[in-house]
């Protein structure tokens, strides 16, 4: 990839040519100026994990990811895993069963790891779990509960070979 002026991108199955609001532009933040506010920034500094989106099918936190290096790439938010307003995807509503989050801020963040998981392991196990959710940091939920959800979206997925991005 190469920097550009403007960056040609699959987002949440939409098909986007993004101009650069400037060289250094994350794709955290270019991903909230397209509408994808549900891809949090908390740290802005690879920390918290808040900001992770999948690229590729793979888990990056896009505060630290230039946005230019998504050219051509197709990203899922958390925003595009359920197929509508009144649906939510597996993942999601096993956290929902299984109070997962409170303030919910940082609550993207495990399940696209969760997503990324699955999309490459579909029965991991624990240590699996435990490993993808490493990079995640919650202030509200002290993260039991988020393992706990984790469990529950593995061990409740109807069919391995299910995709849970629908
Ligand atoms: S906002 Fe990206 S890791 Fe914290
Ligand atoms: S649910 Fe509030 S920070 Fe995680």
């Amino acid at each position: 990839m190469t920097t550009c002026r403007s960056v040609e991108l699959t987002v949440d199955g939409e098909v986007l040519a993004v101009p650069l609001a400037d060289p250094t532009e994350s794709l955290a933040q270019m991903l909230r100026r397209t509408g994808r506010t549900g891809t949090h920034i908390g740290c802005a500094n690879g920390d918290c994990g808040a900001c992770t989106v999948l690229v590729d099918d793979r888990a990056y936190k896009s505060c630290v990811v230039p946005a230019w290096r998504a050219d051509r790439s197709a990203v899922r938010t958390i925003q595009g895993l359920a197929p509508g307003d009144a649906a939510l995807d597996p993942v999601q509503r096993a956290f929902r069963d299984e109070d997962g989050f409170q303030c919910g801020y940082c609550i993207a963040g495990p399940i696209m790891c969760l997503h990324a998981l699955l999309r490459h392991d579909p029965a991991p196990s624990e240590d699996a779990v435990r490993s993808s959710l490493s990079g995640n940091l919650c202030r509200c939920t002290g993260c039991q509960q988020i393992l706990r959800a984790a469990r529950a979206a593995v061990s409740q997925r109807p069919d391995p070979s299910e995709d849970v991005d629908g």
